[in-house]
């Protein structure tokens, strides 16, 4: 199942315009801010999916019936793009646990690229809910890798994909290995550069958050 939160008209609109506008991403402050925004509010429409369990909560003045979560979850992200994109998961889903991947793009000099996975730490994901933050879904081929190494930590209640900007490629590769996966998405971009950047995208999440990094 895909969710484009960019279907409906919402705020998440307006931070996404700034986040690809380029006179708007020098300030990068503003842009990891905005990339945390985006990230809590796909975590609040995707709480409207999990599960809750009644608890009477002692007030100062009586007893309230509340609900609570009733899922245990665990936020992971693919560095160092999805850094503040998960802090905005970690701001409404505080209680998570939090799973951490590197995984970057080791290209070739004819253009292809091996996605290169050097660090991984994980909580258990035994019949947990598993959100994946992955800034931009571009080929999928990181999320492929990075489902693949966490298999042997247990297997969750239900995965959930979450992404700033998804290209239809990256989609459709995502499915076609993983159909059970929840995908959210603020956009999903129609292109692809031959350097697998989605177009019109926003430009290197990372570089654009953090600073440009000394290429190979
Ligand atoms: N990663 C990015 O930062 N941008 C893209 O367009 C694709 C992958």
């Amino acid at each position: 199942m895909l969710h484009n939160l960019s279907k409906n008209s919402s705020v998440i609109n307006h931070y996404l315009a700034e986040i690809r506008d380029a006179k708007k991403q020098t300030d990068r402050l503003h842009f990891r801010n905005n990339m945390m925004r985006c990230g809590e509010m796909i975590a609040y429409e995707l709480s409207k999916t999990l599960k809750y369990k009644s608890a009477a909560v002692e007030t100062p003045l009586g007893v309230a019936n509340s609900e609570v979560l009733d899922q245990s979850i665990v936020v992971a992200s693919i560095l160092r793009a999805g850094l503040p994109f998960h802090q905005g998961f970690l701001n409404v889903f505080d209680f998570a646990d939090n799973a951490f991947i590197s995984a970057y793009r080791k290209h070739h000099k004819d253009g292809t690229f091996e996605i290169d996975l050097q660090y991984l730490t994980c909580p258990p994901l035994e019949d947990r809910v598993l959100i994946l933050c992955d800034a931009m879904l571009a080929t999928g081929a990181s999320i492929q890798k990075t489902l693949q190494n966490l298999e042997s930590y247990g297997k969750p209640s239900k995965v959930h994909i979450a992404t700033i900007i998804a290209s239809v490629d990256g989609i459709k590769f995502v499915r076609r290995f993983y159909p059970k996966a929840v995908i959210w998405a603020c956009a999903v971009d129609e292109e692809l550069t031959a350097r697998s950047y989605i177009v019109p995208g926003l430009g290197d999440a990372g570089d654009l958050s953090f600073g440009e990094k000394l290429q190979e």
